[in-house]
């Protein structure tokens, strides 16, 4: 899946926000054109594809040349300092750009247009448009006042909305892999994230705009859905009448069940809301895969409370248990934060040591980066020195990266049912899939006539420490 390899290319702060351009739209169909650039994490990208579809019903068509678009949009990120950076760069620019074209709007979207608000208008002069995650709707007529010359703002963050009927527009698609957005916002205070004041309140999506959004996609060829929410074990949605109610497990059966070919993920679970149903529903469905995105954060109990993650180092080994013992093959990965507010070198041990009991099959990994506004500014000294953060963050990929190379080690000589994606980009003569497990095989095409979105059966024979490499076996 195009995103989360993006993502997954981000091992440390300096690869943060990789941009992502659109497909080319027809310009016979279209009378203007927009360019979006997204960042930060994969709630993002989908809300670009529903921001696609607002669009394109006011005829603007998607190009990949910034300079082309008469509006320039970027979907930002507030998660970390170097992510608002490396979009505060790209926004400087935009502006050359704009200087030679005048007419050109320029519009910041996402969660710096949340955490900022006006301010952005008064630093970036030449910025347009700031709409918050939860006002997209209002793009048209904010647009529309832009072109005549006003600066437009709305930030409102809504309890309710989740553009349930909204068909996104699928955005440099491969065609066989889509994400569903089934729930906005976030509840929880972990208390080094601004996730909560960017995106607000938590609210479920109607549980029958999603199955019917994964029919849709799985008419149209794609074979893997993955279900975005921050949370999304505490997915609940309850119709107007009170008659049906739908929790996380009972929504991935429906989906599951939209058909046994269609592949559903999920991300992202907390590990204090991950029930045995959802562990249970995901071992009866061969088509839901055995991949959990399980983020840990740090490995000491006493700076999980601290972080406000409302479980200790043995709530979260014995969660990890729990998987292995339902899930025997079920493979594990983590986002961690190094150098935490008063980390020690015993804290940061425990960390390192939490990712070998955990045996990740991968991390996403960060040095602790102070944001405004959140709990963890107000209470805490951000007192660990840049350098220990730095290197504590090098200890941890050090360590990932062994265990990484390690668990591929042990697919040697294993079989695995792959989703075709595409070509392997760098030999036309391979392709490109997904394991279960989420890990990507390359494999030679041979004289076989799959396809992308084939299921291939492949036996691996080498890896690298991000990599199976395999063979088609005769069935
Ligand atoms: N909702 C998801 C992830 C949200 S943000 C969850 O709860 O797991 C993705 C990751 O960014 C977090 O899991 C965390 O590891 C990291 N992150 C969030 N705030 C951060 C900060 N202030 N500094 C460094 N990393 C941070
Ligand atoms: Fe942020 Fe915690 Fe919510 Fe994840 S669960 S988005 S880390 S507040
Ligand atoms: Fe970034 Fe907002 Fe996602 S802060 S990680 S884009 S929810």
């Amino acid at each position: 899946m195009e995103i989360l390899e993006l993502q997954s290319k981000v091992h440390d702060e300096s690869k943060q926000g990789e941009a992502y351009a659109p497909f080319e739209a027809d310009p016979n169909l279209y009378k203007k054109r927009f360019y979006i650039e997204s960042y930060g994490c994969a709630m993002n990208f989908s809300d670009s594809e529903i921001v696609a579809s607002i669009l394109h019903t006011e005829g603007f068509g998607a190009t990949k040349n910034f300079e082309e678009a008469d509006l320039v949009l970027l979907n930002t990120c507030s998660i970390r300092e170097k992510a608002e950076q490396t979009v505060r760069k790209r926004l400087t620019e935009f502006r050359k750009t704009k200087r030679k074209k005048p007419g050109m709007l320029i519009g910041v979207l996402g969660c710096m247009a949340e955490r900022l608000k006006t301010k952005l208008l008064e630093e970036e002069k030449l910025v347009d448009l700031v709409v918050g995650p939860d006002a997209y709707r209002s793009l048209p007529s904010l647009i529309e006042e832009a072109e005549g010359g006003q600066k437009m703002v709305n930030v409102l963050l809504s309890r309710d909305e989740t553009y349930a009927d909204i068909s996104p527009v699928r955005l440099d698609s491969n065609g066989i892999c889509a994400f569903i957005s089934i729930m906005r916002g976030c509840n929880n205070m972990c208390s080094f994230c601004v996730v909560p004041f960017t995106r607000g309140r938590e609210r479920s999506r109607d549980a029958h705009s999603i199955i019917a959004e994964a029919k849709d996609l799985f008419d149209r060829g794609f074979r893997e859905v993955t279900l975005l929410g921050q949370n999304v074990d505490s997915y609940y949605w309850t119709d107007e009448n009170n008659h049906e109610t739908v929790t996380f497990a009972m929504l991935l059966e429906r989906v599951a069940l939209v058909s046994p070919l269609l592949r559903i993920r999920f991300s992202t679970s907390h590990p204090k809301d991950i029930t045995d149903d959802v562990l249970h529903t995901m071992a009866k469905y061969h088509n839901i895969c055995k991949y959990i995105h399980l983020p840990v954060q740090s490995g000491s109990s006493r700076i999980l409370q601290m972080m406000n993650r409302t479980y200790s180092r043995e709530w979260y080994m014995a969660k990890v248990d729990r998987i292995k013992e339902i899930m025997p093959d079920c493979s594990i990965s983590a986002d961690i934060i190094a150098g935490f507010c008063t980390e020690t070198e015993e804290d940061h041990q425990d960390t390192l040591s939490i990712m070998e009991y955990s045996k990740y099959d991968y991390s996403y990994m960060f040095f602790y980066s102070e944001r405004p506004g959140t709990l963890a500014e107000r209470r805490y000294t951000d007192d660990i020195p840049e350098e220990i953060k730095k290197r504590r963050l090098q200890e941890i990929i050090d360590v990932q990266s062994r265990l990484s190379k390690e668990s591929n080690l042990l697919d040697i000589g294993k079989s695995f049912e792959v989703l075709i994606e595409g070509e392997s980009k760098k030999d036309e003569k391979d392709w490109k899939g997904r394991t279960s497990q989420n890990k990507v095989v390359i494999f030679p095409k041979e004289n076989y006539a799959f396809r992308a979105g084939d299921y291939a059966q492949v036996k691996i024979d080498e890896c690298t420490q991000g990599t199976l490499l395999g063979k088609i076996i005769k069935n």
